[in-house]
């Protein structure tokens, strides 16, 4: 059994409570947040736009703490899920590692590459396993293009556009998220997610061509990217953190074949659509998400004692390398080369 301590009880670290709790292999004893208020008896979930979480704090099974090192210092920790914001995953997760104990950090893995590096470097050589939760390389449907891509069974990808979309969130703690400074603004925050599967994909571009516009954050808010790939592919994606709460949350892609393309929207239903020359279907998925995915994987990959080879740290570091190389083609109106 893996007994996981979760620091950071906001939108994130309710919905990772949530799925703990329901899953085999794993056991929530420890929680951890500044906010006494969060940690109280029969406290749950803070809501935020991905839904809620469902566990709910029963002191008889899980020890709270307002001072996350106390989390660090728990023996009976082997798990450190951290849901900080993003300007504290660094130095946490750095603490964490420090303290001998497994890792989760949410993306983004941290707010820049300097500070990936210090990361990297207080891992070097320690027995214990790191991984960010970049959860769109274990979304079904992203998956399931992954497959496609690699099978051939629709030939050659020709094409793939990614694109997610918020308004500025109003829901984080202490309004961080609207800050550029604390979260890196959309270019980091939402699109970190489609610039990381981009590569995870198609391995690292040769450059990228951005543009952008300053939102609410103070940062680029609204970012479009082309990959530039040695093939002849055409890559790109799109984020936008500036829309009307009335937009909800949407993320899509569409990626074509030579003999067929792939439709997905996460407002629509069915969300996937694979489509050939003459016919269209939806392909059965199974019925669930990145999040449950990516922890039930973590889980199980410390219970086999092996290293989690979907998102290794150096992996989740270059995303980061990445959306830098955007902000500054951004910023210069150039191809950046990485
Ligand atoms: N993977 C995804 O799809 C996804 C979605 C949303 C958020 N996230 C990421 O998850 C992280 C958390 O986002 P969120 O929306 O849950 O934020 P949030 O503001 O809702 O939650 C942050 C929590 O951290 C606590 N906190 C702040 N400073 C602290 C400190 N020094 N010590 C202990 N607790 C402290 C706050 O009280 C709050 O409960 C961010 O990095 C965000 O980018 C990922």
């Amino acid at each position: 059994m893996v007994k996981v301590g979760i620091i950071g009880l906001g939108g994130m670290g309710n919905m990772h409570f949530g799925i703990y709790e329901g899953l085999p292999g794993a056991e929530v004893v420890a929680l951890a947040d500044v906010e006494e208020e969060r940690l109280k008896p029969g406290a749950s979930s803070t809501a935020f736009n991905l839904g809620e979480g469902a566990a709910v704090i029963d002191p008889q099974r899980h020890r709270t703490y307002s001072d996350p090192g106390e989390l660090l210092r728990d023996p009976e920790v082997d798990l450190v899920d951290i849901c900080l914001p993003t300007y504290l995953h660094a130095e946490c997760t750095i603490s964490a590692i420090e303290a001998g104990k497994n890792v989760l950090c949410e993306k983004p893995m941290a707010l820049s590459t300097k500070e990936c590096q210090r990361v990297l470097d207080a891992l070097e050589g320690k027995d214990v396993k790191l991984m960010i939760a970049q959860c769109i390389r274990f979304w079904p449907e992203y998956a399931y293009l992954k497959e496609t891509v690699e099978s051939g069974r629709m030939g050659r990808l020709c094409s793939a556009r990614f694109w997610r979309g918020c308004s500025s969130p109003d829901w984080t703690w202490r309004h961080w998220m609207k800050d550029a400074e604390l979260s890196g603004g959309a270019v980091l925050d939402l699109n970190v997610h489609d610039a990381d599967f981009v590569h995870y994909l198609l391995g690292r571009p040769k450059a990228v061509c951005s543009t952008g516009a300053i939102g609410p954050s103070g940062g680029y808010d609204i970012v479009e990217t082309v990959y530039v790939y040695e093939d002849k592919i055409s890559v790109c994606s799109g984020a936008n953190m500036a829309l009307p709460p009335a937009f909800g949350f949407e993320m899509r892609y569409l990626a074509s074949f030579e003999k067929g393309c792939l439709a997905f929207s996460s407002a629509n239903t069915p969300a996937l659509m694979e489509i050939a020359e003459s016919s269209s279907t939806h392909p059965e998925l199974r019925h669930t998400d990145g999040y449950h995915e990516e922890l039930a994987y973590l889980v199980k990959c410390i219970e086999n004692d092996e290293l989690p080879g979907v998102v290794t740290p150096e992996s989740a570091a270059f995303s980061i390398e990445l959306v830098e190389a955007e902000v500054r083609s951004i910023e210069t109106g150039q191809v950046v080369e990485l």
